[in-house]
């Protein structure tokens, strides 16, 4: 017999996604994204995400189908976002999900943003290794998280005592004068710029810390140096280096993520890493994990760079990780919810 169809819903944010999977096989990945709409507010605007969604959720649908060969009839469960995120945006995707689990007379799975960022990696390298250290880093969230019994377990070791690190690279851009989201920009505008031209700060690397938070991340001072030190150039009449300030911002911000994520591996003799969330699409970071990971002897996966930044498949994967875990449906007045721990992968 054929996997079970999965359909996952992801309005979370800014990107409206539709994904399709059959068991782990990615069948369709549909996405409609409302970023132009926000760029000249300089971050996503909510009550513009959620009505982006209502416009774009159901050709979207129809598009994912077509890109699948399905109908909705062929769909036998559906998973969607119940949170963490924006509670309008959220709201959409959840009654359009209800309405669908309705009509269609199929279960429907409210599932968590986060978990669903660290099980995509399945669709493209198959099931996680037991136990696997996840890094999440996302625009609203950065932790690290051990990833146990078949992935139904995540305990977070440590987070972000202040920015998330996506939110790092936004707001570095901004300062540097970049469209928004900073992180994409950051990362090309880096290609062109030495990494070590000028030393920034590594947030909890001082006396005590690496006791005190061994796991822990912290970018806001990243963020306060950047503005001094263009502060200062700038009162000397210098011009801004964008792209040597861009690399070297972002080889601060991945020396501390995988700087951690390796002890967090070491100290829990775990010899598995995966990468989730928007910002493991950053090449500096993906290549510095590497070369770590490869020297500790780790082994090292990261899904490709769209499947880590907000989509639909992401969400499909973790339905269906939970189908084929016979875990039971959520109840039809499942709530939607802006603030959901790593720990709760669905309700
Ligand atoms: O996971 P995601 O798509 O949405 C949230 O759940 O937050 O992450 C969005 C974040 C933004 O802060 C964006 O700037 C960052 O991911 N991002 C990147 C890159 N692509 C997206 N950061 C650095 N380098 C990239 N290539
Ligand atoms: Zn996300």
């Amino acid at each position: 017999m054929s996997p079970p169809i999965i359909l996952g819903i992801e309005t979370s944010c800014d990107e409206t996604g539709i994904g399709i999977v059959r068991g782990q096989e990615l069948l369709a990945n549909q996405i409609a994204s409302s970023v132009d709409e926000h760029a000249r507010f300089g971050g996503v605007v909510p009550e513009i995400a959620s009505r982006s969604h209502l416009e774009a959720i159901e050709p979207a649908l129809r598009r994912a189908c077509t890109d699948a060969g399905i109908t909705l009839d062929d769909v036998d469960a559906l998973a969607v976002t119940a949170g963490p995120g924006l509670i309008g945006a959220l709201l959409v995707g959840v009654a359009t999900a209800k309405a669908l689990s309705a009509a269609l007379g199929i279960p429907v799975y409210g599932v968590n943003h986060l978990a669903s960022h660290v099980v995509v990696d399945e669709l493209q390298h198959g099931p996680l290794a037991d136990p696997t250290v996840g890094l999440l880093v996302s625009g609203g969230h950065s932790s690290l998280l051990l990833v146990t019994d078949d992935a139904s377990v995540i305990t977070p070791l440590g987070q972000t005592l202040d920015d998330a690190a996506g939110e790092a690279f936004d707001k570095v851009a901004r300062l540097l004068g970049l469209p928004f989201p900073g992180g994409p920009w950051i990362d090309r505008a880096a290609v062109d710029g030495d990494a070590s031209a000028i030393s920034f700060p590594r947030g909890l690397s001082g006396p005590g810390d690496r006791e005190r938070y061994p796991y822990d991340f912290s970018f806001s001072g990243l963020k306060t140096a950047v503005a001094r030190w263009i502060a200062t150039r700038e009162a000397a009449g210098q011009g801004v280096p964008v792209a040597d300030v861009a690399a070297s911002v972002q080889e601060a911000i991945a020396d501390v993520l995988t700087a951690r994520t390796v002890s967090a591996c070491i100290d829990h003799g775990v010899d598995h890493v995966v990468i989730g969330g928007g910002v493991a699409a950053n090449s500096r970071l993906r290549a510095m994990a590497q070369a770590r990971c490869d020297a500790a002897g780790i082994t090292l996966r990261i899904p490709r760079p769209d499947l880590c930044t907000d989509n639909g498949a992401m969400v499909a994967a973790l339905g269906s990780r939970l189908v084929a875990s016979g875990v039971a449906p959520s109840p039809l007045d499942f709530p939607t919810t802006s603030h959901l721990p790593v720990t709760q992968r669905s309700w």
